[in-house]
């Protein structure tokens, strides 16, 4: 049966129209003034907003191996819940993802058994160690998205070098996670005032700031197209910016937690604020909010990165690296970055759907008659609170846990089937 939303105020080119929506099948059949009713199934979406499907382009899905964090159906309906429609998984899986058995497992699964699409990033070297270049083309043959050893970074300039002139003959994305080894050494937070206080290790921002710097170049020489996953620090967001302007083919992600929250929040060692690159300070905070708004950083990505409670409810030392993001990323940025005059809505939506969209050239992140339809129904002022009870991640490692915030995703459409309804 066709579905039709009516009376909502949809996202189209950029600003927001009052339209009807007719979805036939997978697809958006007709967008238009008070489309009438023909036996269709009718979605009221008066008083809300119609926005094309989020995207997003890092998370950690945990599947295969760990299993215990996440899977394939629990992370893409923690998605669906978050308004997500397409989101891809990093490869620091069990095994690693760099051989095609492991692509061709989680595009299965996903298109089996799942609630959002999912793309695969592919492992840049073997097992992530970065040392050899894992099997790119043929993973490519696959249907991978990108490549990137995330959670790692190769070390050795060269190796990296030879990884990104390869990748580049494919035109593939490779997709660096800044980090260098020695200067973060057992670092637990940002280095600076709150690590020396608490007594923990700090990663400073040197630690991003110079594998950044350093691919630039490697960028420059391989012609690769490099983005630079998780930039924290106002030093790299510089550093991107003015490689943009050069010409080199670079691009960058920030996280929800990196544009919302900051080091002073480890104070009380929660370890649901332990994440990699750390929380910064507020300065390099508002440089992420101010590299957004100037188009340094082209997309918002969640990284999802759900690790269990039994893991997370440890000395803060002990604890892994990671905050889950899915559920919580619409209503958190809406709430602390559009209703506190930071940023437009409409800028919001143009990077968590269309930018990311476009990065990964789908034919998605905009709401079109005769594109696929993905689309989330957002109430604007109704209020999430997320619990450990009412999460669909199997892991709660969110420092959102039990707080209450503004922009509710109601309903999301992916490939015009409901794969969430609050
Ligand atoms: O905090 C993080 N957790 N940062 C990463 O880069 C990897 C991720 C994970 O896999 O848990
Ligand atoms: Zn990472």
């Amino acid at each position: 049966m066709k579905k039709l939303i009516k009376n909502g105020k949809i996202y189209l080119d950029g600003k927001f129209e009052n339209k009807d929506i007719l979805i036939n099948d997978e697809k958006i059949e007709q967008i238009g003034s008070d489309i009438q009713n023909d036996n269709f199934e009718v979605i009221d979406a008066k008083g809300n907003f119609v926005l094309p499907g989020f995207v997003d382009l890092h998370s950690h899905l945990r599947d295969p191996g760990q299993t215990n964090k996440e899977d394939i159906v629990s992370g893409t309906k923690a998605a669906a819940k978050g308004g997500f429609t397409t989101i891809c998984a990093m490869p620091n899986t069990e095994p690693i993802v760099d051989n095609v058995a492991t692509v061709e497992y989680i595009k299965r699964k996903a298109k089996d058994l799942g609630y959002s699409k999912v793309e695969v990033i592919g492992a840049l070297t073997k097992k992530s160690e970065g040392k050899e270049i894992s099997e790119i083309a043929s993973m490519i043959e696959y249907g991978i998205v990108a490549v990137s050893d995330d959670g790692h970074c190769v070390q050795n300039a060269k190796i990296k070098l030879n990884a990104m002139k390869y990748a580049s003959s494919f035109d593939i994305p490779v997709i660096v996670h800044p980090e260098e080894y020695n200067l973060a050494g057992s670092g637990q937070i940002n280095a600076g005032k709150y690590s020396t206080k608490l007594g923990l290790g700090g990663i400073p921002g040197l630690a991003e700031e110079i594998i950044i710097a350093r691919d630039i170049m490697l960028a420059e020489s391989s012609k690769c197209r490099l983005h630079i996953a998780h930039v924290s620090t106002a030093k790299a967001i510089d550093l991107i910016r003015e490689a943009k302007k050069k010409g080199v083919s670079v691009t960058c992600e920030v996280t929800p937690h990196h544009l919302l929250l900051t080091e002073d929040l480890c104070e009380n060692f929660d370890t649901n604020t332990k994440v990699k690159p750390p929380l910064r300070t507020e300065k390099d905070r508002k440089a992420c909010i101010a590299g957004l708004i100037d188009g340094t950083i082209d997309f918002i990505a969640t990284d999802h990165a759900p690790h269990a409670d039994y893991e997370k409810e440890r000395e803060f030392v002990l604890a892994p690296f990671g905050i889950n993001g899915f559920e919580s990323a619409f209503a958190s940025l809406y709430s602390e970055l559009v209703l506190t005059g930071n940023i437009s809505l409409e800028l919001l939506i143009e990077k968590m759907s269309t930018a990311p969209a476009k990065f990964i050239k789908k034919n998605i992140g905009e709401i079109k008659e005769g594109r696929v339809a993905d689309l989330t129904i957002v109430n604007l002022d109704d209020t999430i609170c997320l619990t450990s009870g009412n999460m669909l991640s199997k892991s709660k490692n969110t420092p959102y846990l039990n707080k209450t915030l503004k922009g509710k995703v109601i309903q999301t459409f992916c490939n015009g089937r409901e794969t969430w309804k609050a």
